[in-house]
């Protein structure tokens, strides 16, 4: 299973691409706003930092921008991936780009039915959003099960970034389920390094060896 950093804050992403943790990075405009920086320095950083792919999501509405932001944007750098909205215009602009071997990365899908019109227009990533599902009281990871099955059933070849994660047990079950990739904010990332008793443990061997030291 492959970790992505949602994110676009450039420090947290060395950080972790150090402890070679960063197999991608995913951004939305939200993120980028966030770091108060300008859009096409800010990717320009994060594909210098990092090896694999990158998303980039357009702010047209319409095919015909999307299109155009994406071939602006696709100049960066290699890695660059092109977000696209999961909508009719959508669609017909990742039906172009994939023409135009432009990796695309469809966003905001909330049903199996998203996925699958995403990858038949030709995306190479789908993003089904769980933390948006639980929060309206619809569960997120049974969406990942769905889109997983119905990828498998046909061997469809885009892969899915599990996105909007929330916490550990998001990242632990859609590796149990087999989804390609997480996009995980550094701090649900930093949460799974921690367990009690690999503390416990480390303080105990300590003590015990300052005990031995001692005698
Ligand atoms: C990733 O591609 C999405 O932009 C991101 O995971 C959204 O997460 P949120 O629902 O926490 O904003």
């Amino acid at each position: 299973m492959k970790f992505f950093l949602d994110t676009a804050n450039v420090e947290k992403i060395k950080e972790f691409n150090d402890l070679g943790l960063v197999d991608g990075v995913t951004t939305n405009p939200s993120l980028v706003a966030k770091e108060g920086r300008d859009f096409h320095e800010v990717i320009t950083e994060i594909c210098s930092i990092v090896e694999g792919p990158v998303s980039a999501e357009v702010i047209a509405l319409d095919a015909e921008g999307m299109v155009k932001e994406a071939r602006e944007l696709v100049k960066i750098a290699e890695n660059v991936v092109i977000k696209i909205p999961m909508t009719k215009e959508g669609m017909k602009a990742v039906n172009t780009l994939s023409k135009e071997g432009i990796n695309t990365n469809v966003t905001l899908v909330f049903s199996a039915n998203q996925a699958l019109l995403a990858a038949k227009a030709g995306a190479t990533y789908v993003s089904p959003f769980v933390g948006r599902l639980d929060d309206i009281g619809q569960d997120g990871m049974q969406l990942i099960q769905e889109i997983v099955e119905v990828f498998s059933n046909y061997g469809i070849a885009t892969e899915i970034i599990v996105a909007s994660v929330r916490h550990p047990m998001h990242v632990l079950e859609s590796a149990r389920i087999g989804a390609d990739i997480a996009t995980i904010p550094f701090d649900v990332l930093a949460k799974l390094f921690n367990h009690p008793l690999t503390d416990n443990g480390i303080a105990k061997f300590l003590k015990d060896w300052e005990g031995h030291m001692n005698r």
